[in-house]
């Protein structure tokens, strides 16, 4: 396996200095004065200060989007599209303003192809249940690659298993990149759909996603994007990628949890079948026949997240205000001061050492069972994940059960690093 760690090297010239409280100053966030806007962040846990790297999993919350959902709760909770009275106009508009906000911060064409849904998970089981049971026949072939989340292997799986057709998968090289020439190859007349993510969760790796949505679309082949890793850390243009689908979480991009959006190409979102039957997705009702209202409204069946919705908004008003160049140049910089820390720690292995990476660090520590890391940690402060991270394929093609992951947002400091390595430290000592 390879071992040989390239660090992203621009960044770590950056005039980053640390401040008296050691917390971090570059030349375009204060990274002090952000950590207030997260109450969270303030806490301690076991008695030590709360070193929060666990931001793959979850985001923590500006004080703006706490406030917000407790403004609508408190002021003008009320259900959309239906009421004629003030307080369910103003809940209307609320949400319907996150639509705009959500087509800005993609740049989609148009607003009508943004849709609400729960997450990632459920804008992906939507595309399989609908563009996919229509689209996908016995004998077609469905993509993904080696390092995809469960949430992209599964409901293509569970497509296939309906309709006949087999998932195919592109591997992966030992530095958990994409193996090109594997995807050409598996781009066949068969191939239907190519599902595939922007950024690992695992492994970090930022695919060639532009490049790779060009060569499926020069097959014919259309392409849904897993973008759950990556719309926090990097700024997406969906019509200049031209993706058909792209999905993600609010969750991750320090809004509510049980909100995502999902993008489709108008025309394809228009031909498709809704997703679940029921209220607000019906322009009639009769017992002999249903018809549909037109896209976004076809899948948003039911009560949506109202709450969650509006709260999303304002997490994309802070994520644009802070600007996603500069998340991205301080996570930068974060991952590489963290991969030089880390890989000075004698038997650490970082799994996931692509060239282009995103603010993950995934590591092994010789024998040491990444759970108890994970245990060892949290009692010194420090938060991070460890396990399958639920892409249990990755953990197969490195032929390990589970990796310690620490991931960063740009609220995370040099010194915080530097405290997840001390008690890496510490876990070598307590298992010597
Ligand atoms: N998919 C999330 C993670 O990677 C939960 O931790």
């Amino acid at each position: 396996m390879k071992t040989k760690i390239k660090l992203p090297q621009k960044n770590l010239t950056q005039s980053h200095k640390d401040t008296k409280k050691g917390q971090v100053k570059n030349s375009s966030l204060n990274v002090e004065k952000i950590r207030k806007d997260f109450p969270i962040l303030k806490q301690k846990v076991h008695g030590k200060p709360l070193v929060y790297l666990d931001n793959a999993a979850t985001t923590q919350k500006p004080l703006v989007v706490i406030e917000t959902l407790d403004k609508y709760y408190r002021e003008y909770n009320s259900n959309i599209h239906r009421g004629l009275h003030l307080l369910s106009e103003k809940a209307t508009a609320a949400y319907e303003a996150v639509r705009l906000k959500a087509q800005k911060f993609l740049n989609a064409a148009d607003s009508k192809e943004i849709i609400f849904t729960r997450g990632t998970t459920e804008g992906i089981n939507l595309v399989a249940q609908t563009w996919g049971r229509k689209n996908v026949a016995a004998g077609d072939e469905v993509l993904v690659t080696n390092m995809e989340h469960h949430s992209n292997i599964v409901p293509w799986q569970m497509l296939c298993e309906e309709k006949g057709s087999t998932l195919k998968v592109v591997p992966i090289n030992d530095a958990g990149e994409l193996l090109m020439e594997y995807l050409k190859k598996l781009l066949t007349p068969k191939t239907k759909i190519l599902a595939i993510t922007h950024v690992s969760n695992a492994l970090g790796t930022v695919n060639p996603i532009a490049e790779i949505i060009k060569l499926a679309h020069s097959k014919g082949v259309k392409v849904l994007v897993d973008g759950a890793q990556a719309v926090p850390h990097l700024p997406v243009d969906v019509q200049e990628l031209d993706c058909d689908f792209y999905v993600f979480s609010g969750h991750k991009l320090y809004g509510p949890t049980g909100i995502g959006v999902l993008y489709g190409k108008y025309a394809l979102l228009d031909a498709m079948p809704p997703y679940q039957g029921g209220g607000d997705m019906i322009s009639s009702v009769t017992f002999e026949k249903t018809f549909y209202k037109k896209p976004p409204y076809k899948f948003e069946a039911g009560t949506p997240h109202i709450a969650g919705v509006i709260g999303l908004g304002t997490a994309l008003d802070y994520v644009g205000k802070i600007g996603l160049g500069n998340i991205a140049s301080q996570e930068q910089d974060l991952l590489a001061y963290g991969t030089k820390k880390l890989s000075e720690i004698p038997g650490l292995k970082i799994i996931g050492t692509a060239q282009h990476k995103a603010g993950v660090l995934s590591f092994t520590l010789g024998e040491i069972h990444p759970h108890d890391i994970g245990t060892i940690l949290d009692r010194q402060g420090v938060a991070i994940r460890a396990g399958h991270h639920c892409a249990q394929p990755v953990m197969e093609r490195f032929q390990i059960p589970a990796t310690a992951r620490a991931s960063f947002a740009f609220y995370n400091t040099r010194s915080e690093i530097d405290a997840l390595a001390k008690a890496i430290r510490k876990v070598t000592e307590v298992f010597k």
